[in-house]
């Protein structure tokens, strides 16, 4: 029995992150699972908010007649009416119920944007170092994806942008707060990324779409002021999920939100809707859309970690690592001390830590460290990167 020569290829080529899970696995075999510090997935440790918990039981004791049937491709209209009122709220923008498609988790938004806008051939631009499955969504609908750098400090470089942008551009991705890197692009980037793709719709006589994932929008630190995409250009298509700010990835449940300001809305919504059913996902899970949809300014105590991302960053840095500080979702993207960043990995490993080398983000010579985990990982993580750090300033000398 074959399987497809793309997927096989795909298959080949795995994803690095898993892959060091699965190593990681191994490891916890052979060691315990305590004794094993693994920064390898970005899994959420933290439970949901309770309130969510008391609607859930609430739920399950008094049931709402038909609440497992099937229902519109779009949704529950209530919870798209509670999250258009919240992204009113949010951007001042008049957001109604139907510029909101309920999806399965910010990975399924994805995939049904890409669907809605990709003919054979049409690229995506995406600033580099990404989160690696931005492939092969792009890929699933027949897209291209086109890398392009970012600064050193990770933020967006425009000219970069602007230089990759040509006939078969059909939208910019972009991702902020960052997985892998942290970072969160200011609004003086939103800004200038809004311009330019202004201009450059109107070189090419259609309108570009600007997509960004803001699967970690409600992770930030420092009290910064997120930028609101919807603001600076008028045809950006949101995706996000709940499955870090309700701490919910098992559950599978975002959205599309669709700026009420794009000229042609209300046919990129149905086709958002066409293809939210005819990927397979028919609609988002029934019971997570009634139990979010009162939740919209509720999260998990963003502040643990601000605090994990405090002792990480504090401790790596007075090791000797050179890192940007991150400002949101709980990753931090060093750079490695040799410049082969799988080897780095691997000699972390020997030390029971897990971690992603960079260039399972397309960027060689770093490494990814997901540290949404109990702070005893971190603290008993510690020791092994300040001796790792050690010899290789001893090699140096
Ligand atoms: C940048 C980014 N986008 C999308 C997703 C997928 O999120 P969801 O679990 O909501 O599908 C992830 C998950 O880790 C992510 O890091």
């Amino acid at each position: 029995m074959a399987i497809s020569k793309k997927v096989k290829a795909a298959l080949n080529g795995a994803s690095w992150v898993r892959r060091m899970f699965e190593e990681g696995e191994e490891l916890k075999r052979l060691h315990g699972e305590e004794n094993v510090y693994d920064f390898s997935l970005g899994n959420p440790n933290l439970e949901p908010p309770a309130s969510l918990k008391k609607a859930l039981k609430a739920l399950a004791d008094c049931p709402v007649p038909g609440m497992h049937r099937y229902m519109p491709n779009c949704g529950y209209s209530d919870t798209r009416k509670a999250i258009a009122e919240y992204l009113k709220e949010e951007s001042g923008l008049p957001f109604e119920e139907k510029h909101v498609v309920m999806t399965v988790g910010a990975a399924g938004g994805l995939n049904v944007v890409l669907k809605a806008i990709l003919d054979e051939g049409d690229e995506v631009i995406v600033p580099s170092p990404y989160f690696m499955e931005f492939k092969s969504y792009i890929e699933n609908s027949g897209g291209q994806i086109r890398l392009v750098e970012t600064n050193d400090d990770f933020s967006l470089n425009l000219s970069a942008i602007e230089k990759a942008i040509g006939e078969k551009t059909e939208a910019v991705l972009v991702n902020s707060p960052n997985n892998p890197t942290g970072v969160v692009y200011d609004q003086e980037s939103f800004e200038k990324l809004g311009e330019l793709l202004k201009k450059k719709s109107r070189q090419l006589g259609r309108n570009l779409h600007l997509i960004t994932d803001e699967a970690y929008r409600r992770i930030v630190f420092d009290q910064i002021h997120l930028p609101n995409a919807f603001c600076c250009y008028p045809h950006t298509i949101r995706v996000t999920s709940h499955s870090k700010d309700l701490s919910l990835p098992g559950e599978r449940i975002g959205y599309v939100a669709v700026s009420p300001l794009c000229e042609d809305a209300d046919e990129m919504i149905a086709a958002a809707v066409f293809a939210n059913r005819t990927l397979g996902f028919v609609n988002a899970p029934a019971l997570m859309q009634r139990l979010v949809a009162p939740l919209q300014k509720n999260s998990v105590n963003i502040r643990e970690y601000e605090e994990k991302r405090d002792l990480f960053y504090n401790s790596l840095t007075a090791f000797g690592y050179q890192l940007v500080k991150p400002q949101g979702a709980f990753y931090l993207f060093p750079k490695a001390p040799i410049e082969d960043d799988v080897a780095f990995v691997k000699e972390l490993q020997s030390k029971r830590i897990l971690t992603v080398p960079g260039r399972g983000f397309g960027k060689p010579g770093y490494f990814r460290i997901a540290y949404a985990v109990n702070r005893k990982v971190i603290e008993g993580a510690l020791p092994g990167f300040k001796e790792v750090a050690e010899k290789y300033r001893a090699e140096k000398k």
